[in-house]
Formats: structure tokens, sequence, C-alpha cells
């Protein structure tokens, strides 16, 4: 990923436009390239021929024994005064200048050069610069850039056999002007195209965007007030289809949370209340007229019994907040899952009796790592609640099991059906199935709360199942593989 000098990563927008217009002005800077070149090589394929053409007809003239050396000098000027840019040096035997062009440049300083003896030797075309004009003049008109092809041609003249040497000079500077102009076009106009298009990109792009700054302004537009706002995933382009999806999930489970927090709030409020006007009701009635120690003492009892339930209630309920800032701090010991099932029965034993209940327990299971002081009291509320719902002369199942890689604690009761409808919300703090009638038995709605959040924090699930069967209360919990 790239990353601007503040440390956070370019703009989407910079981004591409940097991408595409560094791919366009790559693509012209190599297209115009080629059709400069493609112009250059056409020029120098041109000049190399025509020079070709010309060495043929100085060579032909040359050969013709019925002429004198100057009657074919005499011709070959008359054919070269139609040729502008050409001019010839021509060299007799003894190497002495029988012709040279009068416009021309001075070819004499080539005939030193190394290049002037390969060409004679191989017939190679090559590029020559006249230096002299070079100094003397800057004017663009100055002929400065030639090309050059050197060559010897047999010159009889009736017995008398000799070689010329000559060479062909082709001016070059109006094809390297016309070249230079149409590399500056060609620059300036790609120049101008490249510019054109990152603006055209960065356009493209802005507008691009256009969805996303619109997601952006009705996710700022949500608030506490409206968490049931839902963006519509068929209104984005399909590449933010995902992220709406994501959103809305997001928001559903913050509007979930925040709900269940507003409510909690008031739960809180009423279970607090309830006991505290009992209590203040209960004391007003005492003090309203002389009663008699024996009478106080029931009253105080009775509060008692009241502070009881609420310091508990209190203290549910601190360990649920506990959970919720990961708070609880738990021990990893094993533990073996069906004696702790066995000693909370145990403990139970007396009740179950009284109500006429059996607890019935079978299987075996594994070991477990966690807590046993909490993974005792998770077992504790299911196992109460069991034994509560169950009717009079019934039993309640326990059943142990290993699954998989999970230890399984079942606890099973007969009695009540609990609705399709109360069931994924069992689990949260102060629901109870039918309140009215709860309220006064016991409980406040905060027993399975704390289950769960036991069973969460040893990375652990519970879940719940009711039919016309029984209630079922099933618990995985890691097996402790040894
Ligand atoms: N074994 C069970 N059989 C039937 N209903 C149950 C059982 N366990 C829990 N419930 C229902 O779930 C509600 C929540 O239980 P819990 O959180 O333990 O609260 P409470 O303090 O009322 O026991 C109870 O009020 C009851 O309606
Ligand atoms: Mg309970």
């Amino acid at each position: 990923m790239k990353f601007s000098p503040a440390g956070r990563p370019f703009s989407l927008k910079i981004r591409l436009t940097f991408f595409i217009s560094l791919a366009t002005i790559i693509a012209f800077v190599i297209l115009t390239s080629i059709m400069l070149n493609s112009v250059k090589n056409h020029f120098a394929e041109m000049d190399v021929k025509d020079l070709n053409k010309i060495k043929m007809t100085i060579s032909s003239i040359l050969l013709n024994p019925a002429e004198s050396e100057a009657q074919k000098v005499e011709k070959i000027s008359v054919i070269l005064a139609s040729y502008r840019h050409i001019s010839v040096l021509l060299l007799n035997s003894e190497n002495q200048m029988l012709y040279q062009s009068p416009d021309g440049p001075n070819l004499l300083p080539i005939l030193k050069t190394r290049n002037f003896v390969e060409s004679l030797k191989s017939g190679k075309v090559f590029q020559w610069r006249d230096a002299t004009l070079n100094s003397v003049s800057q004017d663009d008109n100055s002929q400065k850039v030639y090309r050059i092809i050197a060559a010897s041609a047999s010159a009889p003249y009736h017995d008398k056999n000799s070689t010329c040497t000559f060479v062909v000079s082709f001016s070059i500077d109006f094809h390297l002007h016309y070249l230079d102009e149409l590399k500056y076009n060609l620059w300036l106009i790609a120049a101008v195209m490249c510019l054109l298009i990152v603006l055209i990109v960065l356009f493209a792009v802005h507008k691009g965007h256009t969805p996303l700054r619109h997601v952006s302004m009705q996710i700022k537009n949500i608030s506490s007030e409206n968490l049931d706002v839902r963006l519509d995933p068929e209104q984005v382009p399909v590449e933010l289809e995902q992220l709406v999806i994501s959103f809305n999930h997001m928001i559903e489970r913050i509007e979930d949370v925040f709900t269940r927090q507003a409510n909690f709030s008031a739960d809180i409020a009423h279970e607090i209340r309830t006991p505290i006007t009992n209590l203040v009701t209960q004391t007003e009635i005492a003090l309203s007229q002389p009663r008699s120690k024996k009478d106080l003492e029931d009253v105080l009892y009775s509060s008692l019994e009241e502070y009881n339930r609420m310091a508990k209630m209190v203290s549910d309920m601190l360990f649920l907040a506990q959970a919720d800032n990961r708070q609880l701090i738990i021990e990893h010991t094993p533990i073996d899952l069906r004696a702790e099932t066995l000693r909370v029965c145990e403990f139970f034993e007396a009740w179950a009796e009284e109500r006429n209940v059996t607890l019935d327990i079978r299987g075996h299971a594994g070991w477990v790592a966690g807590d046993a002081l909490m993974l005792r009291r998770a077992i504790n509320n299911l196992l109460s609640n069991a034994i509560r719902y169950t009717p009079e002369g019934q039993s309640v199942q326990v059943t142990l099991s290993n699954q998989d890689e999970w230890v399984k604690l079942v606890i099973a009761n007969t009695g009540v059906v609990i609705g399709p409808a109360h069931l994924p919300r069992l689990f949260d703090r102060f629901y109870r199935v039918d309140p009215a009638r709860q309220r006064k038995t016991e409980g406040s709605g905060i027993g399975l709360a704390i289950v769960k959040s036991i069973i969460s924090v040893h990375l652990g699930k519970i879940s719940v199942e009711s039919d016309k069967v029984s209630t079922r209360f099933t618990l995985l919990l890691p097996r402790l593989i040894s």
C-alpha cells in the first residue's frame, strides 16, 4: 500500500488518476517515438536511394569511351544543375579535382576521413557535418548536415583508361528541419492530450465517487435517534454492495445492543424500585402504631430477606458488568465436569425431594479447563431453574457426553413449554417468560444471562430447545485433551 507523507494511504482519486495518467503518458511517449523513428528511417531510405541513383548515373556517364573527360564533366554538371540539394566532387586518377559543384559545400576535407575510405570500398552511405560552416554561421538556412556516398568508376576515353573517384553529397537539412518541427508538434500534441486525459480522469474519478459520497452522507445522518435506518444495497454500485450490507449488519447489532442497554437501565430501576417500595411500605406500617418487640423482629426479618435478595441481584449485576467489560478473571484449572455436576446435584437433593422431583444423572464426559466456582454457579442456575419448573412427581434429566472436541452437558426438564418467541431472548438480562407470575415467586430473570456470560468466558456455547417432550439446556465446553 502506498502512503502519503502524512502516513495515510493516498486518496483513491490520486491513485486512480496517477495510474491512468501514467499509462496514458507511457502510451503516448511510445507512440510518438515510434512515429518519429519511422519518419526518420523513411527519409534515410529515400536519401540512400537517391544517392545510389546519382552514383549510377555518374558512373555510367564516366564509362562512356566516346566522350572526353571535359565532355563528361560538362554532362555531369548539366544533370546536377537540376538537383538542388546534391553536390559532387570529382577527381581523376591522379587525385586532381575535375569538378566540384559550384553552390555546394567544400567536399575536399571528406577525402581524409575514414568514412570516405569505407564508403569507397563498400558503397555505404554516411553522414557528414560541415564543420567550417558550423562555426561561421548559425543561420537556419545554411546547409550543414549531409549524407555522403563515395565511389570510383572507370572513365575510359578511346584507348586510354583511367579511374575517377567521386563523392556525392546530399544536404538533409530540410529533412532535419522537418523532423524537428514534427517532433516539436507531436510532443506538444502528446503533452496537451496527456493533460486533457488527466483532467478527464480526475473528473471521471470524482464523478465515479459520487455513490461513495452519497453513502457516506447517509451514514453521517445516522445518530442514536434513528438507528433503525438501513441503507439500500440495491441503490449502490455493485462494488459498494458488500460494504452497505456489512454496514447494515453492524448498525443492526448496534441497534440491538442499544435497545438492550436502554431496556437494561429501565429494568434495573424497576427491579430495585419494587423491593424498596415494599420495604418502605412495610416499615411505614410497622411504625404507624406501637408494636411489640416480636412484631418488630418479624418486620426486620422480612426486611432482611428483601435486603438479601437485593444484595444478590446487585452482585449478579456487578458480575455481568465485569463480564461485559472483560474484567472477569478466570482460573484455568482442569475440571471434571461430571464431578462438579454431581456436587451441585447433591446440594439440590433436599430441595428436589421436598418438591418431589427426582434428579437423573447419566453419562460420562471428559475434563474441561476453567474456573470451578464459576462453572458450578452456571450449573447451579440451570439446575435450580430445571427443578423449579418441573411438575411434581417428574424428573430432571442431566446427561453428560463427549462430542468431538467438546464436552456436552444437557439439563432437561418436563413441564411448561417455552414458546418459540421467548427462546432467543431467554438469555437476556431480566427476561422472564411470565414476569407477573415470577416476580412473586423468585428470580429476577438474570440467572440465564449469568450462565451465558460464564459459558462464553470459557469459550463454550449454550443453547435451549423446548417442546412438548421437555425443555433442554445444552452446554458445550472445549474438552481438555490430555
Ligand atoms: N428449565 C426451565 N423450564 C422452563 N422455563 C425456564 C427454564 N429455565 C428458565 N426458564 C424461563 O426463563 C426465564 C429466565 O430464567 P432465569 O434467567 O434463570 O431467570 P429467573 O431469575 O426467573 O430464574 C425464567 O423466568 C423462566 O420463565
Ligand atoms: Mg433462574
